[in-house]
C-alpha cells in the first residue's frame, strides 16, 4: 500500500451554516441519516486506508464520539430492527484507527494541512475535505487517485471537475497539459487559489481530494500567507507545480459542494431518491 494516511481538516467553524454549527459541527450534518464526515472516512476505507488522521478543534468532540462504542445505545437496540442502523458506523470505527490533533489557530487550509504533520509523519498521504461529498458507481474518487498515484509517485495529485466560468473565484484553478496517452490527467504549471473570472486560466477547479507527498511539509513551511493572512494549500502546491511534480486528475463521479446549503440539500434529495425510490 502506498497511501495509508487519511488527513481531515476539520477545525474549521462552518460559519455558512449557522446558527446550527454553533453547536454542531458542519462534518457532522447528515445526508439522510449519516454525517458527512462518515462519508469522508468510508471513502478513505474503499481506498484501503485505514488510519484516519484529524486536525479538530476543542469544538469539535461530536466527530470524536460518533468514531468512538456507545455501549448504552448499543444495548438499547440491540435485538430490534434498529440494530442494523448501526452496522455501517461500527464496521468504520472496528476498522479503522483515529488520531487526533488541535488546531490551535485557523490561518487557512495548509496551515491546517501543515497541523497535521505530527499524525502523517514523513509519507505520502491522503487529504478529503468531507464538505466536498463525491459518489461514483465503480472506484471512488480517492481509489482512483491513488491507482494514479501509484503510477506517479514523486508527483502530488489534486482531484479537478470543470466549474462554470462565473463560479471559478471559489475555487482553486489550474492549468495544465495532459499527459500522454491520457484524456483526465494534467501535469500542472499553474495554480491560482480563489481568482477572479478574469483573471483564471481555466474553469478546471480544484475538489476536496488530495494526495500530497511529504514534501509538502517543508514547502508549506515556507509558503507565505495570502492577503487575507492565510495559508493556502494550492499557493504550496505551485512551488511543486513548477518542478512538474503536480497532477490534476479530472475524476470519474459526481461532487456535490455540501459546503453551501443549496449542495447540501441537493445530496439529500439525490440520496433520497435513489435510496428509497
Ligand atoms: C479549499 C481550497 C480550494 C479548493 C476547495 C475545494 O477552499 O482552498 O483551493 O478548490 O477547498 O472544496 P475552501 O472551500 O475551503 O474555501
Amino acid at each position: 500500500m502506498l497511501i495509508n494516511k487519511c488527513l481531515f481538516p476539520v477545525a474549521g467553524y462552518g460559519t455558512r451554516f449557522l446558527p446550527v454549527t454553533k453547536a454542531v459541527p458542519k462534518e457532522m450534518l447528515p445526508i439522510l441519516a449519516k454525517p458527512l464526515i462518515q462519508y469522508g472516512v468510508e471513502e478513505a476505507m474503499s481506498a484501503g486506508i485505514t488510519t484516519i488522521a484529524m486536525v479538530i478543534s476543542k469544538h469539535k468532540q461530536a466527530i470524536k464520539d460518533h468514531f468512538r462504542a456507545h455501549p448504552e445505545i448499543e444495548s438499547s437496540v440491540q435485538g430490534t430492527a434498529k440494530a442494523s442502523l448501526l452496522d455501517e458506523v461500527n464496521y468504520v470505527t472496528e476498522h479503522c484507527d483515529f488520531t487526533y490533533i488541535e488546531q490551535q489557530q485557523m490561518l487557512g487550509l495548509g496551515h491546517a494541512i501543515h497541523s497535521g504533520q505530527p499524525l502523517i509523519g514523513n509519507e505520502a498521504f491522503a487529504v478529503i475535505l468531507p464538505d466536498d461529498l463525491c459518489t461514483n458507481v465503480g472506484d471512488s474518487v480517492l481509489a482512483q487517485m491513488t491507482k494514479l498515484y501509484a503510477q506517479h509517485p514523486d508527483c502530488c495529485i489534486v482531484a479537478i471537475e470543470e466549474v462554470p466560468m462565473d463560479e471559478v473565484d471559489k475555487y482553486g484553478v489550474i492549468d495544465g497539459k495532459l499527459l500522454d496517452n491520457s484524456d483526465n490527467a494534467y501535469r500542472v504549471h499553474n495554480m491560482l487559489e480563489k481568482p477572479d473570472s478574469a483573471d483564471a486560466p481555466t474553469n478546471l477547479a480544484i475538489i476536496g481530494r488530495y494526495i500530497l507527498t511529504p514534501e509538502i511539509f517543508t514547502v508549506l513551511a515556507n509558503t507565505q500567507p495570502d492577503k487575507n493572512g492565510e495559508i493556502q494549500i494550492t499557493d504550496a502546491l505551485m512551488i511543486l507545480a513548477k518542478q512538474g511534480k503536480v497532477i490534476a486528475y479530472k475524476f470519474q463521479g459526481q461532487r456535490f459542494d455540501c459546503g453551501s446549503i443549496k449542495g447540501f440539500v441537493e445530496a439529500n434529495t439525490v440520496f433520497l431518491k435513489t435510496s428509497f425510490m
